[in-house]
């Protein structure tokens, strides 16, 4: 045997077994190999057929990767018309049509029904020639389709081959090319990515796929298929029934979808539509309805056609999952936990089997996304149990006017600032004690074990003194009477005593559980307890602000200066309409937005200083406050409302014992001296810098006049001599172990 007798029989061998597994895969949905261990065999096919191309046959699995792109389809006149079905929409349609049946069939009894989903795909018709595949076309109006073989021929689950030998010399099979869910979210994902224009539903995307003139395009889809039927067959028929034609197609290697079943009459069908509508939103692909076939082929000769629909076929239709409708407008809702989530108003249309008049948009970034405004004509979908949703809008239906959707400032609810962290999706009211809309989590919490821990105060007792206008926001707790909780559903007078006995031994508390007990967005357990020592007082902690633990390095500082003031903006622009803007430095957040208020009225005010008057340097390091979680805070305590709140409770004898007040300076005597670490040290930089910072350094990374030490190790370079041109002290680590033991002495 020659060396290529034996690449020969390797390559044939390689064929066939990946012939298999796509059959197990797909057909039988019973792969038994790993994906490596299949990606493995067809590498090695694919190397065997690069050496040898002479070798290389059109329906090797190798060539199911596209080719090159068509300057147009080719029409393909159906020999036998691709029909289409006629609908029923509710039993009674069912049932009257299961009797034109049975009178044209001239039956008593009933009739065997073969059941299947309708795949919301599109229909295609696959010829093949002596067991392959010669030409696959889309249905076009039943009379003449497109030739879409090239695109077809990358479908993995469509044989290019078939199985066995007992087929018909010409088969035509006919069935529905889908696009599975999960794929089709995983190539709008892909698509957003790269910023492309997303598909609106699976069939749009199958259609779009198939009907491409780039065929590799098409190959990089995730294609599925299932047939369900035939067209012309030269020689014998398969099978005298419609459920056994389908098992021998399927053992051709043709996918079949593995819920035909065989139903008896009416009753049957309307069993089995029932069912499937049950499993509708579980099964991995969209479905519109079920079709039911008589499934014996003699009598569907007998019963025939009228116009281009079969007399022995019907869809039974599901309620349709996608409307278009108008938006009315947009409002915001604020969720308990002060989430303000933008909602569509609809104009009410029935869609998924009910009345739907209101969609979440979910957050911001997806209504921009969107781009949905009031006046718009939007698709609506509502699949199964899920939340409506607002799919897209019909750009071409727009109304002349309309406005982008802008997020409130304030809280439509109880007007505290709305703020929406950088990066972050949702945006949250900070009126977190006092909202109306976030009342019960807030006392709820407030009453929590880690919170001030109010014995016998359960979420259902919030709840009631909630909504019988008892309390509306923690203070008013320690207000209630006897009398008043005694009222209350299931509530002795033993147990009303203890709850008060309770609130009075809660009064008494630590920093740490009351800052908790507050409620601030990102200040949990551990935060609190680590802001509580750090700053030793609620005035301390109240007292902060943006520009304690922000900080603006100088060349940010002069990139931001010369940017914002280069805008050519009125001075009496607010600094936070900045953000977003093109060009802005990407340092620049909500917060550093935020902070720059607290040091400048407008834009005006800032231009009329220096870039270095933007500079700022943070007084405080507190472990775990960046960006995000500073503007939380100093927005929370910034609320009058949620002051007011503090008040009270201050005010009813929530009391704790304090601390040093802001942290002592002994235990900080580096404060306000910045550090510049350069050259090799004898210690990892970092855990130097650790050292230094903990005893209140900064340790910054550049050497200016604003460098207080700069620590210079063996073969310091341009920051030494910087640090020299510039005057500053330069201290060796014999030098800085000295300076720090002096303050050890001295504390
Ligand atoms: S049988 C002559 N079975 O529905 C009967 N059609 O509305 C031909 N469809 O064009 C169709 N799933 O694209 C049949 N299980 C199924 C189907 C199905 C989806 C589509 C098909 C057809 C359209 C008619």
């Amino acid at each position: 045997m020659t060396a290529k007798q034996d690449e020969r029989d390797r390559i044939a061998a390689l064929r066939e077994q990946i012939d298999q597994h796509n059959y197990r895969y797909y057909v039988l949905d019973e792969p038994n190999i790993p994906d490596a261990e299949y990606d493995r065999l067809m590498r090695e096919l694919q190397a065997l057929e690069s050496a040898h191309p002479d070798l290389i046959t059109p329906d090797s699995p190798t060539q199911r990767v596209g080719g090159a792109p068509l300057s147009a389809f080719t029409q393909v006149v159906h020999r036998m018309p691709m029909l289409s079905l006629d609908n029923a929409f509710d039993a009674d349609e069912m049932a009257a049509w299961d009797k034109r049946v049975r009178d044209r069939l001239k039956l008593s009894g009933v009739v065997e029904y073969a059941a299947e989903p309708k795949l919301d795909g599109l229909a295609i018709s696959l010829r093949y020639e002596d067991g392959r595949l010669v030409q696959a076309a889309t249905r076009g109006d039943g009379t003449q389709g497109e030739d879409v073989t090239a695109n077809v021929r990358t479908i993995k689950a469509i044989p290019l081959k078939l199985r066995g030998d007992d087929w018909p010399r010409v088969v035509e099979v006919r069935g529905e090319v889908f696009m599975p869910k999960t794929g089709f979210e995983r190539l709008n994902e892909r698509a957003r990515k790269a910023g492309e224009k997303t598909f609106v539903n699976p069939r749009n995307a199958a259609a779009g796929s198939l009907r491409q003139l780039d065929s590799r395009i098409t190959a990089t889809r995730p294609l599925a298929m299932f047939c369900y039927g035939l067209g012309e067959v030269e020689g014998d028929h398969p099978a005298p029934t419609h459920d056994q034609a389908m098992a021998r197609l399927r053992g051709w290697g043709l996918p079949i979808s593995p819920e035909l079943q065989v139903v008896q009459g009416v009753d049957g069908c309307l069993a089995y539509y029932a069912d499937i509508g049950r499993r509708r939103d579980a099964l991995p692909y969209d479905i519109d309805g079920v079709v039911f076939k008589v499934n014996d082929y003699a009598a569907q000769q007998t019963l025939g056609f009228v116009a281009k629909a079969p007399r022995w076929a019907i869809a039974h239709k599901f309620p349709a999952q996608e409307e278009l409708t108008t938006v009315e407008a947009v409002e915001f809702q604020v969720g308990r936990t002060g989430a303000v989530t933008p909602v569509a108003r609809l104009t009410p249309v029935f869609v998924g089997g009910v009345t739907v008049s209101n969609a979440t948009l979910h957050n911001m970034d997806e209504v921009e996304r969107k781009d949905v405004r009031a006046g718009d004509t939007v698709i609506v979908r509502r699949a199964g149990d899920v939340i409506p949703e607002v799919v897209s809008v019909v750009q071409e239906h727009r109304p002349a006017g309309t406005e982008p959707v802008v997020l409130p400032s304030h809280c439509p609810v109880c007007g505290s600032d709305v703020i929406k962290p950088e990066g972050e999706a949702v945006a949250r009211c900070s009126g977190g004690l006092y909202c109306a809309a976030q009342r019960k989590e807030a006392v709820k919490h407030f009453a929590s074990r880690k919170a001030l821990d109010i014995d016998g105060l359960g979420d259902k007792l919030v709840e009631q003194l909630i909504d019988s206008d008892l309390i509306h926001d923690p203070a008013d707790l320690f207000d209630l009477r006897l009398e008043q909780i005694a009222g209350l559903e299931r509530m002795a007078e033993k147990s009303a005593q203890n709850l008060l006995n309770a609130l009075d031994a809660a009064k008494q508390t630590t920093l740490a559980r009351f800052l908790f007990a507050l409620g601030i967005m990102g200040i949990g357990e551990a935060m609190a307890a680590n802001l509580a020592r750090e700053l030793g007082s609620l005035q301390a902690i109240m007292a902060l602000r943006l520009a304690d633990l922000i900080a603006v390095k100088p060349s940010q500082a002069k990139t931001f200066h010369g940017w914002a003031c280069g805008l050519g903006l009125p001075p009496t622009t607010p600094l936070p309409t900045l953000l977003g803007r093109a060009g802005a430095p990407k340092w620049f957040t909500e917060a550093h937005a935020l902070m720059l208020v607290e040091r400048f009225a407008d834009l005006g005010s800032l231009c009329a200083t220096g870039p270095e008057q933007v500079e700022n340097a943070p007084t405080r390091q507190i472990d775990g406050v960046g960006d995000v979680l500073a503007t939380q805070l100093v927005t929370f305590f910034h609320q009058p409302h949620n002051r007011e709140v503090i008040d009270k409770l201050i005010a009813v004898g929530v009391h704790w014992e304090e601390g040093q007040g802001p942290a002592a300076p002994e235990r900080q005597p580096l404060q306000g001296k910045t550090f510049v670490l350069t050259g090799t040290l004898s210690r990892p930089r970092d855990e130097i810098k650790t050292e230094l910072q903990a005893l209140g350094a900064k340790v910054t990374g550049s050497v200016s006049k604003k460098t207080d030490y700069v620590v210079a190790g063996e073969a310091a370079g341009s920051k030494l001599t910087k640090a020299q041109a510039l005057g500053v002290t330069v201290l060796d680590e014999q030098g800085l172990a000295s300076l720090l033991q002096g303050l050890i002495d001295t504390a």
